[in-house]
């Protein structure tokens, strides 16, 4: 099979916005506690994080890093976390049936994210709580000095306010499992006023809107036109959430999960623009796709859960996916569809980062290693840069219960004009035969093959594990070639690969 495409820096999608390249820390299992933070580990600094997850951190690119929740948030009081640690209530989790020691809270995790260089981004509770404790939040974080939460933010070791600049207003409020879960109606009155009020204290902040928990809600697209009819005015973005899986063996359609996703993204534009008609508004509302992965969500459901009145774990494991070679292509095909999608999906959360449905696993007191999902994460975070490109992939389709007929592969390409590098980043979707792809790049004149990364495997099954963390990676690949303005590459069955050029 054969594919051609074409990287014309005119063909412009978007700029790309770093914080598509975000991710997401939410207070559950052992992502905090033996995840980020391990005292007694031999790698823990003097405030008692792991510098060995620090430094893959840091490798694998994350911009702004969404926090504290996630389903945690809607029964968190703020307050909790702040002040001498010694005083810091043990809380009830009721989202994830655990105790919540408060050991790490705001100020520790914002000397975390200084030494991994991101920025913050923080969810405040509207499922117990309401306009006036995100308003007290706002208040602690962002100004300078002169009210007593200021003062108290001074007082807990912190001068300089946080200046934290994204805001998103709950979480998934359309979904039944969460707590002060909410009709879109009530949803976007409270979303409108909270917002109005935060923008009163503090003009500058973004602020996400409650989306659809997935494009499969029941409530899905009614929610987002309801929503965006109260808080249009009052919001920079309303947000996506998806998470794909294998179900019944069906890798055909898995490996098709982007195209729900491109479809998830292209509806909720349409009904965001469709509202933006309806009240003659000249502001445009982006997407904010503040969770995103691959999730064996069903398993979770089946085998995981905590329970018993007299059961509340402190970092249990939970959700602690090992992710396959098949489940890194796909992972690696969500980037390309958030990419595709740059002109309107400016922020993204990946959804989690360490041991929680993470490209970074620890053991406690051991290694910490790369999950499959790491390599297209971190290659991608470095590589796409500047304008995000269409690349009109030609291809043969292949049909799939879930999505019917599908491209065999997809693509994306990206432009950096000050650097003059480009990058292209492909998916193989056949599971049993390779695809020869020709990619026209005259247009980028004079260019050199900089680096070739591709992730496949004999083995679609294989992951990387404590006993074998570095089972999978990416290998270059040799069969790229570049003459005469033209590119040629092999991509192995059920593979992800990107290609720089400069
Ligand atoms: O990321 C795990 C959970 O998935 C989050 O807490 C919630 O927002 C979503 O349902």
């Amino acid at each position: 099979t054969s594919a051609r495409l074409t990287v014309n820096p005119q063909f412009v999608v978007g700029r790309i916005d770093r914080r598509l390249f975000g991710s997401f820390v939410e207070h559950l299992g052992r992502h905090v506690y033996d995840g980020i933070y391990e005292p007694g580990h031999p790698s823990a600094d003097d405030e008692g994080f792991r510098t060995d997850v620090i430094e893959l951190v840091k490798e694998l690119g994350v911009s702004t890093v969404r926090y504290p929740g996630g389903n945690f948030v809607s029964g968190f009081r703020w307050e909790d976390s702040v002040g001498p640690r010694e005083g810091r209530p043990r809380r009830l989790d009721l989202a994830w049936h655990s105790t919540e020691t408060n050991e790490v809270g705001l100020h520790e995790f914002a000397s975390w994210l200084d030494k991994i260089g991101s920025d913050l981004m923080l969810a405040v509770n509207l499922g117990t709580r309401g306009t006036l404790e995100a308003l007290d939040l706002l208040e602690y974080c962002n100004i300078p000095g002169g009210s007593t939460l200021a003062q108290q933010r001074i007082d807990n070791g912190h001068p300089a306010p946080f200046g934290v600049g994204m805001w998103c207003l709950g979480n998934e409020m359309d979904g039944p499992w969460q707590l002060g879960h909410r009709s879109a109606e009530d949803y976007g009155k409270i979303a409108s006023q909270t917002a109005k009020a935060m923008r009163q204290m503090d003009p500058s902040v973004r602020l996400v809107a409650c989306g659809s928990s997935s494009a499969h809600m029941p409530t899905f697209g009614e929610w987002e036109r309801t929503v965006l009819t109260h808080a249009y005015d009052d919001v920079d973005y309303i947000s996506c959430h998806a998470y794909y899986e294998e179900r019944d063996g069906d890798l055909g359609s898995f490996l098709a999960s982007a195209v729900d996703m491109d479809a998830f993204i292209e509806t909720v534009v349409a009904t965001a623009d469709h509202v933006k008609a309806v009240k003659g508004s000249s502001k445009t509302i982006d997407i904010s796709f503040d969770e995103w992965n691959v999730w064996y969500i069903t398993r979770f459901e089946g085998v995981d859960k905590i329970e018993g009145i007299d059961n509340w774990p402190v970092a249990p494991r939970l959700l602690e996916d090992v992710y396959s070679v098949a489940d890194a292509v796909v992972f690696g095909s969500l980037m390309i569809s958030l990419l595709k999608h740059a002109d309107r999906v400016t922020s993204a959360s990946l959804a989690q980062m360490v041991n929680v449905i993470a490209p970074i696993m620890t053991e406690p007191g051991g290694p910490a290693w790369r999950q499959t999902t790491f390599f297209p994460f971190s290659i991608t975070s470095r590589l796409a840069r500047g304008i995000a490109l269409d690349v009109r992939v030609d291809v043969e389709r292949y049909s799939t219960k879930e999505y019917g007929e599908v491209p065999l592969v997809d693509a994306v390409a990206t432009h950096d004009a000050e650097s003059g590098h480009a990058a292209v980043f492909l998916v193989n979707r056949s599971v049993d035969a390779p695809v020869t792809v020709t990619v026209d790049v005259s247009a980028l004149g004079e260019v050199a093959l900089l680096e070739t990364h591709t992730l496949a495997d004999e083995d679609l099954q294989a992951k990387n594990t404590l006993a074998e963390p570095e089972r999978v990676g990416v290998s270059p690949n040799g069969t790229a070639a570049l003459s005469d303005g033209t590119l040629t590459v092999t991509l192995p069955a059920v593979s992800w690969t990107a290609i720089s050029l400069g």
